[in-house]
């Protein structure tokens, strides 16, 4: 099955998944993605913005949104939690927008989903204008490669391919299954390069300390990255 078939079979249980606070990673990583975000300007676009909420946050800083995504019913919940944005159907690696419509893009956790990674980066280095900064994160490819085992990180996969990733998680009564691929830290470099990209900044951030319940895995989760943050701009 395509990465879209697989979102368009997720959609209900992603949307559930993603629009409860303090459900899943992203609420404990956004203050350090938006760090790398610039300051609004002429026109931003989500790539892979499924439910909204990464777009939601760009218009509470006072960005002008486009959101886009494979699938039409995730869409309809962005539109419906966002009327003031603007949230359209389409694919990252065929965007339905002319050359230079935007200044900055985000991908949130997206690229790895999408089935041709460096398509969608040249298809938003098309998008934005010269000058124009995309900012993405992405699961750590180290990450991506380990295993846990207690309070180590084991290296089990192949690294240097690229590689299926399909994991099912249940928590607080959720379940969702993300499907996706794995690459190494080389493949997005050499995506950026290819479609005209120099990679301005790169961020690791540290798991962040538990709020409230004391998590028994901390001391072993912040000593390896989890998500991989990058801000590039097209020459
Ligand atoms: C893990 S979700 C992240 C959604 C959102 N960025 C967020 O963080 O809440 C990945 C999203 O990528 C979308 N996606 C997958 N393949 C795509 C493609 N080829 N074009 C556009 N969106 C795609 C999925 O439908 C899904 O909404």
């Amino acid at each position: 099955m395509s990465g879209a078939g697989h979102w368009h079979d997720e959609a209900r249980r992603w949307a559930a998944w993603a629009r409860t606070p303090g459900h899943d990673a992203y609420w404990d990583y956004r203050d350090a993605f938006f760090e790398l975000v610039p300051p609004p300007g002429r026109a931003t676009l989500e790539v892979g913005c499924g439910e909204g909420r990464v777009s939601r946050d760009l218009a509470a800083r006072g960005h002008t949104v486009t959101g886009v995504d494979v699938v039409g019913e995730l869409v309809d919940l962005a539109v419906a939690a966002d009327p003031g944005s603007t949230y359209v159907v389409g694919d990252a690696s065929v965007l339905p927008f002319p050359d230079g419509t935007f200044d900055l893009a985000v991908a949130y956790n997206s690229l790895m989903d999408v089935d041709d990674m460096p398509g969608a980066v040249e298809e938003i280095a098309r998008v934005l204008e010269p000058g124009g900064r995309l900012c993405l994160c992405v699961t750590h490819p180290t990450r991506d490669a380990c295993v846990r085992e207690g309070d180590r990180f084991v290296i089990e996969h192949e690294y240097l391919e690229r590689r299926r990733f399909e994991g099912t998680f249940t928590r607080n009564g959720l379940t969702i299954t993300f499907k996706g691929w794995c690459y190494p830290l080389e493949a997005y470099s050499r995506a950026l390069e290819g479609a005209g990209f120099v990679i301005e900044a790169m961020r690791e951030p540290p798991e962040p300390p538990p709020g409230g319940e004391p998590s028994a895995t901390y001391e072993a989760d912040r000593r390896f990255p989890d998500f991989l943050m990058l801000r590039a701009q097209r020459r």
